[in-house]
């Protein structure tokens, strides 16, 4: 468990800009943490995306623990798909896109299933009517995964 005065710093790190809603900032650090999965969206907007979570997040993923516990910050980073310039049947990441966050907090976020939303551009969070939008997707579809889409992929021969 992470101790309190961490937990604030994953959710509100100082000066960071936050999300409407939700107040949730771009983690530091981020880009360092642990590999989830990555997803493919081919409609509509025809992005390749990876998903990064702290050690919390991913300590539960590998013990199966749901709900996830206080503490745990899931990442998705998001960019354009491309042909690859080298190899066309590949697809390689153009023009990023956006750094979308969930950070669990029972109790600051118990109206959202505990979880606190934010969504970026170049940094900078988008507007309140897009926070509008994510509990309602997450809740609607995987609410029995606690909210989370994302499965844990096990490398081929690790585990
Ligand atoms: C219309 C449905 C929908 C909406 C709206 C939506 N999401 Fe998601 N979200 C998904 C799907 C599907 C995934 C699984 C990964 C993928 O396919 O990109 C996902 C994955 C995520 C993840 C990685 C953890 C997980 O659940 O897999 C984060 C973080 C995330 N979304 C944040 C947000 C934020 C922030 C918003 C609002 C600004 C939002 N989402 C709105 C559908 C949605």
């Amino acid at each position: 468990m992470l101790a309190p005065a961490m937990l604030a710093a994953a959710v509100a790190a100082a000066g960071s800009p936050t999300s409407p809603i939700y107040g949730v900032t771009i983690p530091d650090g981020y880009r360092q943490w642990e590999f989830i999965a990555p997803a493919l969206e081919a409609e509509p907007l025809d992005e390749l995306r990876i998903v990064v979570g702290n050690r919390t997040a991913v300590d539960a993923y590998r013990a199966g623990t749901l709900p996830f516990p206080d503490g745990a910050v899931l990442v998705k980073l998001a960019w354009k798909r491309l042909q690859s310039p080298d190899f066309a049947p590949a697809s390689v990441p153009g023009p990023a896109t956006t750094v979308q966050v969930m950070a669990k907090d029972s109790r600051k976020y118990a109206a959202s299933g505990g979880w606190g939303y934010g969504r970026f551009i170049d940094g900078q969070p988008v507007d309140v009517a897009q926070h509008e939008t994510c509990f309602a997707c997450h809740e609607g579809r995987v609410k029995d995964r606690d909210y989370v889409f994302t499965r844990y992929a096990v490398p081929s021969g690790l585990r």
